[in-house]
């Protein structure tokens, strides 16, 4: 056996093995999965865009037009006229002065990221932050500081601990998702904005889940906080509520410009195809025109989550279109998710490395385009087959985060400083001050401690923290 395949053998015997589900057709509210008709609950097409008419039509004109390839890369010649119409249309949307497209989100991170932060520099960075974060974080080659999650106290705490820098010189970013991808809360962004004020830094929003989703007219979580002017880059996907594929970056004109000269992602890929490019344009085109869709995505997560919590889930009563159902165990998520496909609905099972070992679960996420009576069948699966196979509804939450990182018991410095003492006292109170030098297990390198959709896959982890479990 070669030790590929022993590895593949050791994943599949751990519950943490994956395949590619192949869905015929377009992604719609349901859709034929493996020749089985299902209610999709688990896509980030969340207004019903990436089928619509008018979407798919511009697509389709945009490729007869400007071809199907962009051909270059978008300092070569791949900048075309498509591109630049969909960045005025976003910087206008955004309220920001410019706006930049990149291939991907993921990409924009990456870019975005290591251009404003590198080596002697600091990165804040929320511990449960999306992966394509945390790599843009690694790549960087900036110190990496990560702040419990949407804990601003500790961030605070964190700036504090990294003011100097090379004689004050090195530059400090914080970066957050603004909705969070797999539990689908939201950041504390305005003061997050406050304290990136009081401590010099500079602040990354990554609003991948809250575009389209959230705010007034769906202008995402920093329009709803009223903080366009004050968030230095804001960065968000067209691959989700705006059905398509690409992302882009909003932000003052000059760090736009920064970013051409020196976004690596940017630099050195492709330009995004013309068909996707105008294809987000329409999108963004019905959102404005039919801002109700945003309304019917609200309501719709306010049913679903309503409906399992009569199950007896302990879902909260909210209008956040993500809703975790935490299972815990990998092969437990896995039979549940299993399950319920044959029963016609669809939710995919989340496990490590994207969530935290031992939050396995099925993240649910509703569409614009399901119909209430649709999502109340859906909770009825989920809440019969958690009976049928043992499992407490009422159990399935998120352990908290003391839990999750178990390996960070707070030091008495920043319990003090949480409480409001000056950090002078703290420290004295403090048997052994936090060094973050020492303790960079933690919070300088979230890979291993942090878990969380930060974490990089790590076999050897993963393996040894199931086998424990
Ligand atoms: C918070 C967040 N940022 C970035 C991305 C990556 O976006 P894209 O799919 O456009 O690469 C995702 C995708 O899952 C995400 O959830």
């Amino acid at each position: 056996m070669s030790e590929i395949e022993e590895r593949l053998t050791e994943l599949e015997r751990l519950g943490l093995g994956r395949r590619l589900r192949l869905i015929s057709g377009p992604q719609g509210p349901t859709v034929l999965l493996e020749g089985r008709p299902v209610l999709l609950l688990c896509s980030n097409n969340y207004l019903g865009l990436a089928d619509h008419p008018r979407v798919r039509e511009a697509a389709a004109d945009a490729a007869m037009r400007w071809g199907v390839g962009a051909g270059a890369s978008r300092l070569v010649s791949g900048t075309m006229t498509i591109h630049r119409r969909l960045e005025e249309r976003l910087a206008a949307f955004k309220g920001s002065e410019a706006c930049l497209l990149f291939g991907s989100g993921y990409l924009a991170n990456l870019g975005v990221i290591g251009a404003l932060a590198g080596r002697g520099d600091t990165i804040f960075s929320d511990e449960l932050n999306h992966a394509s974060i945390v790599d843009g974080c690694r790549l960087s080659r900036a110190e990496v500081v990560v702040y419990r999650h949407r804990d601003v106290e500790h961030l605070e705490w964190s700036l504090h601990r990294h003011a100097g820098g090379r004689d004050g010189q090195a530059r400090r970013l914080i970066v957050s998702d603004s909705v969070f991808s797999m539990d689908g809360d939201v950041a504390p962004l305005s003061e997050i904005a406050e304290v990136a004020r009081d401590y010099g830094a500079r602040t990354v929003i990554d609003e991948a889940h809250a575009i389209g989703n959230l705010g007034p007219d769906g202008r995402g979580a920093v329009a709803e906080a009223g903080l366009e002017d004050e968030i230095d880059v804001v960065i968000g996907t067209l691959g989700k509520a705006l059905g398509s594929y690409g992302a882009y970056a909003c932000a003052s004109t000059e760090i736009v410009r920064y970013l051409v000269n020196t976004a690596r992602s940017l630099i050195f890929s492709t330009a995004p195809a013309p068909p996707a490019v105008a294809g987000a344009l329409a999108a963004l085109d019905l959102l404005q025109e039919r801002p109700h869709r945003v309304q019917r995505l609200r309501s719709n997560a306010r049913v679903l989550r309503a409906a399992l919590a009569a199950e007896g889930f302990p879902v909260a009563e909210s209008d956040m279109h993500i809703v975790p159902l935490i299972i815990g165990e990998e092969r437990a998520a896995m039979r549940l998710c299993q399950e319920a496909i044959e029963r016609g609905v669809f939710a995919q099972a989340i496990r490590p490395p994207t969530v935290p070992s031992g939050t396995s679960r099925l993240r649910l996420t509703t569409m614009a385009s399901h119909t209430p009576a649709e999502l109340r069948m859906a909770a009825g699966v989920f809440g019969n087959l958690a009976r049928k196979l043992g499992l407490d509804p009422a159990s399935m939450t998120a352990p908290p985060i003391e839990r999750r990182i178990a390996t960070e018991t707070a030091p008495d410095e920043f319990a003090a400083f949480a409480r409001g003492t000056s950090y002078e006292a703290a420290e004295a109170a403090a048997a052994v001050p936090f060094d973050l030098e020492r303790d960079g297990g933690r919070s300088r390198e979230p890979v291993t401690a942090m878990a969380g959709s930060s974490a990089p896959f790590d076999l050897e982890r993963e393996i040894s923290s199931a086998r424990a479990a």
